[in-house]
């Protein structure tokens, strides 16, 4: 059966791929968020994986406030990305990997989730930050990469538990996979940010780390939580907390934290980066 080595809770903020553009990753602004990242990358190098399986938000790139699914999923041999405006260069396409993807959406319509299937989509800054953060110059051609897309722009969305509970059934369907391969889960997006209003560039440090505290051992503390206590405590973005609870739904059994950084500001939003292990994973050094 297909094995989850861990997964990846990074920030997707736009700025991060113009500044690796640019290649700015050592000037003062950068340098201590772009050196959290070699530990988790020589983790996920280490893990050798096959799939990375990805939550993200889609900013309006493939799914604008006309036509907003709740739960989507890429079932595409490849994924297009395209100029979203914010400055970043357009990335290479990315790999898809369409068996598991329709695997897992007949376990999900099994399990009371119906998911959107998308045999066509874009892919936005949600996914290809995340991405190049991992494989820097775009190396991630060899790895099939699976989209899922939460709704976190247009009220109603998905409330935290039943994130955290789609985690749960997707991390569930892969599990159940017939296949050797490693699965690597990311979830994207977060902390705390508000980017508009009259709240805007509000920022939570203490409730962010708070969040990458209870994640780890007790995420059902925070699938407590409503989407309005998101947005009070975390600001209107701070809901992208629901791609790390999808994430960590994902995982089973006992986790091993092996990195957690957290920096403020980059943009407008308090950048984490954390990286929990299951016991599946390949055993490598702490990082
Ligand atoms: C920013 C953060 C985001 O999560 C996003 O999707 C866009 C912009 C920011 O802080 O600039
Ligand atoms: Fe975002």
């Amino acid at each position: 059966m297909a094995t989850i080595m861990g997964g990846i809770a990074t920030s997707h903020i736009p700025a991060i791929g113009v500044a690796m553009d640019k290649g700015l990753e050592q000037t003062p602004y950068w340098k201590s968020f772009f050196d959290a990242y070699p530990p988790v990358r020589e983790w996920l190098y280490s893990q050798e994986p096959d799939i990375v399986v990805v939550f993200y938000n889609d900013h309006g790139l493939e799914f604008f406030h006309d036509r907003k699914p709740t739960f989507a999923i890429g079932a595409a041999p490849q994924y297009e990305n395209a100029d979203e405006g914010w400055g970043i260069a357009e990335i290479p396409p990315v790999t898809g990997e369409t068996e598991l993807s329709w695997h897992i959406v007949n376990q999900l319509i099994e399990h009371d989730f119906d998911i959107t299937v998308c045999q066509e989509m874009k892919v936005d800054h949600g996914l290809t930050v995340p991405l190049t953060l991992m494989w820097p110059g775009h190396q991630y051609g060899h790895i099939k990469v699976i989209p899922i897309a939460i709704n976190c722009e247009r009220h109603p969305m998905p409330k935290p538990s039943r994130c955290f509970d789609f985690g749960k059934a997707i991390g569930n369907a892969i599990r159940s996979y017939p296949g050797e391969q490693n699965v690597v889960v990311f979830g994207t997006g977060g902390l705390s940010h508000q980017l508009d209003g009259q709240r805007a560039g509000f920022i939570n440090k203490l409730f962010d780390l708070y969040c990458m505290d209870k994640i780890v051992d007790e995420p059902e503390v925070l699938t407590k939580l409503t989407n309005f206590d998101l947005i009070e405590k975390a600001g209107s973005q701070g809901v992208e907390l629901n791609m790390w609870l999808a994430m960590r739904g994902a995982l089973q059994g006992k986790l091993t934290e092996r990195h957690r950084s957290y920096h403020l500001p980059i943009s407008n939003t308090g950048a984490g980066l954390q990286l929990l292990a299951t016991s599946d994973a390949v055993d490598v050094n702490q990082c």
